[in-house]
């Protein structure tokens, strides 16, 4: 069986292609033929041998039928979410990427062209919308739902039923509490507690700890 061809857009192999491209390397059925990205110096060089061919917005249309499967590797979520219906209008297809050490549980929805990191897990009854990242060591709890090229950074931990707006934004070692709304393009900077709903284009940053007025674990055990 001949491999399915894998274009790549966004070319910053230290960045979010460079964990993308780790994961190919353990999906023997696929090849990654090509590199899209807009910075001018990346146009014309090789990546591990693979082309960078210029923008994606210049591709030619032809070409997309050449490609099997699409797969964005930006983290800017505005512009991942506006290529994701640039190549959909043209006919082309989305490959979610999921490396191997990840857990999706069976029950859940994954959208098309998201990527899952190593370690991530993906609980009961998750929906999590088209072209999300869910980067390493994630924890996207029971019956949450992520908003369309919402992105959930290094070991953030979601609580059950969360609902993550589209295009937000979830930091890296960052907290959400059960049942919380988060709302669309809302940012939660890296090790942020949330424990209230977020609204829309907000930014959350820390949590201080406090003397609570109720001693909970002295009441749990009396
Ligand atoms: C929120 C964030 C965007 C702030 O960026 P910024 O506006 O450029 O802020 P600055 O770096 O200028 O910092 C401003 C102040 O906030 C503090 N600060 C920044 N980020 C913070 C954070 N996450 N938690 C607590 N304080 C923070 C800085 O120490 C600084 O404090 P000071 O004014 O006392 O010196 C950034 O720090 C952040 O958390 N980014 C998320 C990173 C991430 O999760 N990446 C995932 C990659 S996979």
């Amino acid at each position: 069986m001949s491999k399915k061809k894998i274009a790549l857009i966004g070319a910053r192999i230290d960045g979010q292609a460079g964990v993308v491209l780790d994961v190919f390397s353990y999906l023997p059925d696929y090849e990654v033929v090509a590199f899209y990205d807009s910075t001018p110096e990346f146009k014309g060089t090789q990546i591990r041998n693979i082309p960078v061919i210029g923008n994606i917005y210049d591709i030619a249309r032809e070409k997309i039928a050449e490609i099997d499967f699409f797969h964005i590797c930006i983290g800017d979520n505005k512009a991942r979410l506006e290529i994701f219906h640039f190549i959909k209008e043209l006919g082309g297809n989305f490959l979610t990427v999921i490396h191997p050490s990840a857990t999706v549980s069976p029950s859940a929805h994954i959208g098309e062209g998201c990527f899952i990191g190593a370690k991530s897990v993906v609980q009961n009854g998750a929906y999590i919308s088209e072209v999300c990242i869910l980067n390493t060591a994630s924890i996207i709890e029971h019956d949450n739902v992520l908003g369309k090229a919402s992105q959930m950074a290094p070991n953030c931990t979601t609580g059950g039923r969360v609902k993550v707006g589209d295009l937000a934004f979830v930091g890296i070692g960052s907290t959400v509490l059960p049942d919380i709304i988060i709302g669309n393009s809302a940012f939660i900077a890296a090790g942020t507690t949330i424990s209230k709903d977020v609204p829309e284009n907000t930014t959350m940053i820390g949590y201080s700890a406090k003397v609570h007025r109720k001693n909970i674990y002295q009441d749990i055990n009396s």
